[in-house]
């Protein structure tokens, strides 16, 4: 049940899939937060590799224990979501600079579409500053080790892509 009193956030995005990177900037985010609500996108706007359940199936196994996350999927509008949920904060990560104008893009739209949405970016560790879900695909589908970038569970669920791509 939402508290009015508890701080919420929303961390959206398309998880395809997961990596350290977005599990930092969500373990940082719990540091002010009282409760992340992860939620993945549902709208087939790019070509992705793992389908919607596959996306939430791994980020549940990860977040299972954790009763301050919650996995949940949108599709429509990020505001709208937003409402119906009754959460106003979204939490997004921001790496180099070459996010900043897409991130900007983004966070200026949901703020018109909705002027009580703020967005708030958090720059996940410099270890995790150059992973991004697609560099993890590209190195997975050239047979390199990805064990750094992605938790075991992503390792493994890539490496059988990898196996019935073939
Ligand atoms: O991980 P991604 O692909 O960078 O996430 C992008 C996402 C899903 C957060 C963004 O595309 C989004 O919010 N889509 C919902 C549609 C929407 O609200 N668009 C208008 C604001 S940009």
């Amino acid at each position: 049940m939402l508290k009015s009193s508890e701080k919420i956030a929303v961390c959206p995005g398309s998880f395809d899939p997961v990596t350290n990177g977005h599990m930092d900037v969500i373990e940082k985010g719990l540091s002010f937060l009282d409760r992340v609500i992860i939620a993945v996108s549902t709208y087939p706007r790019k070509n992705f590799l793992f389908d919607v359940n596959e996306r939430i199936r791994l980020l549940e196994d990860i977040y299972s224990g954790n009763p301050k996350v919650e996995i949940d999927r949108f599709d429509g509008l990020l505001v709208d979501y937003l409402r119906r949920k009754n959460v106003r904060i979204i939490l997004r990560g921001l790496r180099a600079v070459s996010d900043f104008e897409y991130e900007f893009q983004m966070a200026l739209t949901n703020r018109i579409l909705d002027k009580s949405v703020e967005t708030v970016f958090l720059m996940p560790g410099e270890e995790f500053f150059f992973i991004s879900s697609s560099l993890v695909k590209e190195i997975a589908f050239l047979k390199g080790d990805i064990s750094r970038f992605v938790p075991a569970s992503v390792k493994e669920a890539l490496t059988m892509k990898v196996k019935s791509s073939v």
